[in-house]
Parts: structure tokens; C-alpha cells; sequence
């Protein structure tokens, strides 16, 4: 039987992130994976979920099955985070996954399950695994326009033209903050121009949020996907944990299925379960216990907020640095979109053999599309960084 198996292509990122590993350079630099790093090039357990595990280890009394959507104090906490007030509660099923990817994959089964005739808008770029998944899935994906390779912001012309020529039914699916990989995002006139456009021709919106509060702050990141929910009959929600709570490996995630009315929200959440159930069964439970624990406690809840707003402070920090380094080196403003860029990413909008040349003359390991993560850096590496991007003639 296994003699049958096809070897299946590496996830580039992942890939990078092992080549790294075994480069001996010792000035290396990886802005692979899409992992913060501070200043001493760790990720940090966050204050707040240590302070939060320690209470859970105090506290929880039994390792008992939770039930197939989690804990729905889990949800309800997720839901307000991301949602606010946008949306009434009772239009929402939610179900905890096993991180954002999870809720991703989970989300194109329902889609698929619903209607299989549906293709899914993706933008160009979008992250990798989600063409990789929706392959292995079967379900045909359409390419939109959406980085401007001139001036590395949107091309919402070009956006539009092309969400313009899906069909009824089709889904369109969305960054809800941070694109990954270009950092370059939508304006809220922008998303309300999508929104228009999503009402009109009968789309259906598939946001996936795993980076709230690594842009703008975590209200503003979140008025896209607000927007959205608020103003459209259905969508689909992704949500992550693993950056902003910095537990990546907790795999914590939420999907939403938003309904027109309260009627049908009893049969998405019930394929919620069903589908969960077919997966994995109960997802897992200790993340998304941690990130309940700090978000229904008042001083722990501040104190993540403020330790995540240092985060995204330091980012900013470091994209205006490594603009300004640039500046100096060539005379010219045309790296000044990497300081407007938002989120842990960029897309330097090069090619795959200068990439390959920064890593093998200078060891910087980005992505080959040219993705660089941000907080991969520190004050010491954004110079050679800058250097190098130079000298590779980018
Ligand atoms: C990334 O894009 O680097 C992250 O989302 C991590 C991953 O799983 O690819």
C-alpha cells in the first residue's frame, strides 16, 4: 500500500525554516516563519499566559472532554474580541479548532459541503497553505489581482475587476488585517467598497484573521472583518490565536459561520460540531482555556493588551528603521513602503534568484517569494539586512 503514496511537495515556509536550521552561519538571519522574535531573537511566553496557566493549573479540577465546539465561554470571549458589538450573538455558530489553520480547513469543508459548485476568490499572493489545502480539497480557487509590484501597495482596481467576474455563491476570502504575505492592506473605504461589491453579486466573504492587534492595534485591525460581518447576509470567520497570544504551538483557533438569521445559526453550529467531530473529534482545549482565563480577567486582560501593543510597537520600529536604512544606502524613497506596510510581513517584491543570492552570499533566509518577516529582526540585523538587499542589487 504505502508503495503508492506520492512524496508531496515541502510547505516552502516550513522548508526554509529547516534550512535554516542547518545553515552554521552564525550571522544568519531568519525572517522565514512567521513567529515574533524580541530583541534576543525569542518568543517570549506572553505575561499574561503564564499568569493565566498558572491559575488554570491551580484551578482546573478535571482533564474531562469539553464538548465538539470547545468551551463556549472560549467562543463567546473570541467573538467579542474580534467582533465587538458588530453582529448579535445569537446570528453567530462558533467552534474552537486546532489553531487557525483549523478553522481554515474546517471553513472550505463547509464551504464544499454546501455548495460544491463554489470556487474560492484568493488573493495573489495569499499564504501558500491556503491554495495547498484548497487543492487537496478539490475546490477550484480563482486568483485576484492584489499586489501592485510598482508601489507594493493594493491594486484595488485590479481587485475589483476581477472579484467582479465571480459568480453567485462564489467565495471570496479575505486577510482581515496583516496580509500575509505582503503587509499591504486594505483601507476601510476599501473594505467597504468590497462589501458593496460582495451584496451585489451574492458572494460570500471568508475572512481569515490570525494577526488582530500586530497592525494598527487591535480595534482598528479589527473593523475590516466588522464591517463585513455586520453588513453582509453570510460569512465565514478564521481567527488564530497563535500570534497574538504568542502560542503557536497551543493551536488555538475559532471558526465563525455567520447566518442571516437566528434560525440558521442552529445548523451551522451544529456542522460545526459534525464537522469537528469528523476531524478530530474535541478540539483542543489548554489554549484556548489560557486565552478565556485572560480575556474574562480584568487586570490580565490589560496587561496582554499592553504587552501586545509593545509587540507591535517594536515592529513599527523596526520597519521604519530598516526604511531609513535603506533610504541611506540608495538615496531614494523606493524601500518607504516597508514602514507602511503592517503586520509581521512584507513582500520586498523581488525575485526568487535575488532571494536566493541574499541567502547564500549574506545568509538572510526570507521567504522565495520575497516575504520577510518583520519581527524576525532586531536593531543589530536591520543593517545587515539593508546591506545585503542592496548589494544583491534588489
Ligand atoms: C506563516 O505564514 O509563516 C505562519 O502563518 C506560519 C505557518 O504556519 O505558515
Amino acid at each position: 500500500m504505502f508503495e503508492n503514496l506520492k512524496a508531496q511537495p515541502a510547505d516552502k515556509i516550513l522548508a526554509l525554516m529547516q534550512k535554516f536550521r542547518e545553515d552554521p552561519r552564525g550571522s544568519k538571519v531568519d525572517l522565514g516563519v512567521g513567529v515574533y522574535k524580541n530583541a534576543e531573537g525569542v518568543t517570549p511566553v506572553m505575561r499574561a499566559v503564564k499568569a493565566a496557566e498558572q491559575k488554570i493549573w491551580e484551578t482546573q479540577a478535571s482533564k474531562s472532554y469539553v464538548g465538539l465546539a470547545g468551551d463556549p465561554a472560549y467562543a463567546d470571549g473570541m467573538i467579542n474580541l474580534i467582533l465587538g458589538e458588530a453582529v448579535a450573538r445569537d446570528k453567530i455558530a462558533a467552534a474552537a479548532t486546532p489553531g487557525g489553520t483549523g478553522a481554515v480547513r474546517q471553513a472550505f469543508e463547509l464551504i464544499r459541503n454546501a455548495n460544491p459548485a463554489a470556487r474560492v476568490f484568493v488573493s495573489n499572493p495569499t499564504w501558500p497553505n491556503h491554495l495547498s489545502i484548497l487543492k487537496y480539497l478539490n475546490i477550484e480557487t480563482v486568483a485576484y489581482r492584489y499586489f501592485d509590484s510598482e508601489t507594493r501597495g493594493v491594486d484595488f482596481d485590479g481587485m475589483l475587476e476581477d472579484l467582479k467576474t465571480a459568480n453567485m455563491g462564489d467565495v471570496v476570502l479575505l486577510h482581515g488585517c496583516c496580509h500575509n504575505p505582503t503587509g499591504a492592506n486594505l483601507n476601510l473605504t476599501q473594505w467597504q467598497a468590497v462589501v458593496d461589491l460582495v451584496v451585489e453579486k451574492g458572494l460570500i466573504p471568508m475572512v481569515d484573521i490570525a494577526y488582530q492587534g500586530f497592525g494598527d492595534g487591535l480595534e482598528q485591525d479589527a473593523q475590516g472583518v466588522r464591517l463585513v460581518a455586520s453588513s453582509v447576509p453570510e460569512c465565514l470567520i478564521a481567527a488564530s490565536c497563535s500570534k497574538n497570544f504568542g502560542i503557536y504551538r497551543e493551536r488555538t483557533g475559532l471558526l465563525m459561520a455567520i447566518s442571516q438569521d437566528a434560525g440558521a445559526r442552529a445548523l451551522n453550529q451544529g456542522t460545526l460540531a459534525f464537522l469537528n467531530r469528523q476531524n478530530y473529534s474535541f478540539p483542543p482545549d489548554h489554549g484556548a482555556r489560557i486565552v478565556t482565563t485572560i480575556l474574562n480577567d480584568d487586570a490580565l486582560r490589560t496587561d496582554w493588551a499592553a504587552e501586545l501593543e509593545d509587540v507591535r510597537l517594536a515592529m513599527l520600529g523596526l520597519r521604519q528603521q530598516l526604511a531609513d536604512e535603506l533610504q541611506k544606502l540608495t538615496g531614494s524613497d523606493r524601500f518607504g513602503f516597508i514602514a507602511q506596510h503592517r503586520g509581521m510581513f512584507s513582500l520586498l517584491g523581488t525575485s526568487f534568484d535575488l532571494v536566493e543570492k541574499m541567502r547564500a552570499d549574506d545568509g538572510i533566509y526570507m521567504v522565495g517569494d520575497s516575504r520577510m518577516n518583520i519581527a524576525g529582526l532586531n536593531a543589530d540585523t536591520v543593517p545587515i539586512l539593508a546591506q545585503a538587499i542592496v548589494k544583491a542589487g534588489v
